[in-house]
């Protein structure tokens, strides 16, 4: 039966092989298409839900010679990080301070990515050069070094994911749209006419406070939607909110300028990080005032 079939299958092979090779890099005459083997060379990365680890394990305490022999000159015993090496263990508790100190166990959100950035980046003088099982006993010992696993662990394919970093409640989706502005398909601005503004050549904020306050309100509530209430609609990390007059109090005192020079530029005070535009370097200075106009005029 399965004899009588062959000349097909050899026939059907033939065309697959044709109908592959038209592609294979035929399309501008010259290359070859990437073999299966050759893109999982690049193909190494691991994602929160473990999809992309290879199968392994090791310990904490064969992680601990390996992290004393491979790492440890850079980044300390402990993880404290020598030099201007980051540290890789504590700042627990330390993320609202003035000096925030980030590390694995403070800041980062999942283990996938330690796992994947030792594995790809790691020592950093001699990149992807440990096995998987060297990466896992690592990680392993990285995470007993932030106190989130035990001496005697082992972490393997299997329970890597089950590992969750401390502040990993603290990432939330954006769920902002990062497009604002529709398409144009007619009667569109002349592109000449676009100006484009860079940080160097920023105007100051007393221009910037004047032209603003000829804009309209409905104009920096629209903005304030979009960029700014993500954070400060519900105090984000003590983000002034808009009604709050409590909030605003001692603010409003260094004068608008001065407020919309810390909304365009960014500001650390006591209780976070203003970013430069709340993140959004496409808006314009004027747009950053009128939300800022939006904000302190809703807190009477
Ligand atoms: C020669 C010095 C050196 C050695 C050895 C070294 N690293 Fe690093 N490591 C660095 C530098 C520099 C960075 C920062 C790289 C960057 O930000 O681009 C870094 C970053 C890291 C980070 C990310 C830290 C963060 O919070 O962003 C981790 C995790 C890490 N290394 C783990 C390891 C491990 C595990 C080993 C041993 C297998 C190792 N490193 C060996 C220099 C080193
Ligand atoms: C990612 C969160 C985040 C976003 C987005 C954000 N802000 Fe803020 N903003 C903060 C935080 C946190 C503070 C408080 C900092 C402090 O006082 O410690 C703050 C403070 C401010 C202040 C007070 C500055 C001062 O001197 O007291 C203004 C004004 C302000 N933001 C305007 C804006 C505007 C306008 C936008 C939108 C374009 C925006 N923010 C978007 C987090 C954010």
């Amino acid at each position: 039966m399965f004899s009588f079939h062959r000349p097909l299958v050899a026939f059907l092979v033939v065309l697959f092989a044709g109908a592959a090779s038209a592609d294979d890099g035929m399309h501008y005459g010259y290359g070859k298409a990437a073999t299966v083997e050759q893109i999982s060379g690049w193909d190494i990365d691991v994602r929160p839900d473990g999809t992309g680890l290879p199968p392994g394990e090791g310990s904490v305490e064969d992680g601990e010679y390996l992290y004393e022999d491979k790492c440890a000159e850079c980044h300390g015993s402990f993880g404290e990080g020598n030099n201007q090496f980051p540290a890789l263990a504590g700042g627990e508790g330390t993320l609202t301070d003035k000096r925030p100190h980030r590390t694995v166990g403070s800041y980062w959100p999942h283990t996938s990515t330690l796992w994947d950035y030792i594995h790809r980046a790691m020592p950093y003088t001699q990149p992807e050069s440990l096995s998987d099982n060297e990466v896992y006993a690592i990680t392993a010992y990285v995470l007993f070094l932030n106190d989130l696993v035990a001496d005697d662990f082992i972490l393997s394919q299997e329970n890597l994911v089950s590992v969750e970093l401390p502040n990993k409640p603290n990432f939330v989706a954006d769920s902002r749209p990062d497009t604002f502005n529709a398409r144009c398909m007619k009667d569109c601005k002349e592109p000449g006419s676009i100006q484009v503004v860079t940080s160097i050549e920023r105007q100051p904020a007393e221009a910037v406070v004047a032209k603003a306050a000829a804009q309209p309100v409905p104009a920096g509530e629209k903005i304030y939607r979009q960029a700014c209430g993500l954070c400060h609609d519900n105090g984000i990390t003590g983000a002034p909110k808009p009604h709050d007059q409590r909030d605003w109090r001692g603010r409003v005192d260094q004068g608008m300028d001065v407020l919309v020079r810390h909304a365009i530029e960014g500001f650390q005070g006591e209780n976070g990080i203003m970013l430069p535009k709340g993140g959004f370097s496409h808006l314009s200075d004027e747009e950053v005032a009128a939300a800022v106009n939006y904000m302190v005029g809703e807190s009477p």
